[in-house]
């Protein structure tokens, strides 16, 4: 599979099949986020991956309480180690870690796995779950599975709409 095919591959799955994901699968996926590039090489990141039962199930009142999100046999979890703003004026550890998870998340689907970003968690809560340390950031959620049905992605906007070369005219 290209990076390209899996992009056209990908789609939000909100529900996964009662099936676990595959040791060797998984460490595919933390190695794409190990190896994904960060400001000034900075790596000031862990990437973790929930797959104790348990810890899923507490996950779920971490991320608002939604069902589905207790399907997932695996819950993947970026955040990073301080903070410092770029010159352009965005955090570094919060695009480091949106890359990392990005780049995990297209390895899952090269791996035939689907997932789902999620913006529906309260950091605090993850933190307490997981026992990240108060000098950590929780930045990136995603549920990673096999999807339990077969699905596509939202529509997009057209090329027009969204592609530019060059100047904004
Ligand atoms: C930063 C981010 C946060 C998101 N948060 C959630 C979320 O909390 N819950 C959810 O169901 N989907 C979430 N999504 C998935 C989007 O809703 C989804 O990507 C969008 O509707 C387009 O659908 P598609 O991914 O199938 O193309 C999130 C996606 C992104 C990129």
């Amino acid at each position: 599979m290209t990076v390209m095919e899996a992009i056209e591959a990908r789609w939000s799955v909100r529900s996964y099949a009662d099936r676990p994901v595959e040791p060797e699968k998984l460490a595919q996926i933390m190695e794409a986020g190990r190896l994904a590039p960060t400001a000034s090489n900075e790596q000031k990141w862990k990437h973790i991956a929930v797959t104790d039962p348990e810890l899923i199930k507490k996950m779920v009142p971490a991320c608002k309480n939604v069902g589905w999100v207790g399907t997932a046999p695996v819950i993947l979890v970026s955040c990073s180690q301080g903070d410092r703003t770029m010159v352009c004026g965005q955090s570094a550890r919060t695009v480091d870690c949106t890359i990392g998870m990005s780049y995990m998340t297209l390895e899952a689907i090269e791996q035939g796995l689907g997932f789902c970003w999620l913006g529906w968690f309260y950091p605090e809560k993850v933190r307490e779950v997981l026992n990240i340390p108060d000098d950590y950031m929780v930045v990136a959620v995603a549920t990673v599975g096999y999807p339990a049905h077969s699905g596509h992605r939202s529509s997009k906007k057209s090329t027009e709409e969204v592609i530019v070369y060059n100047r904004m005219d």
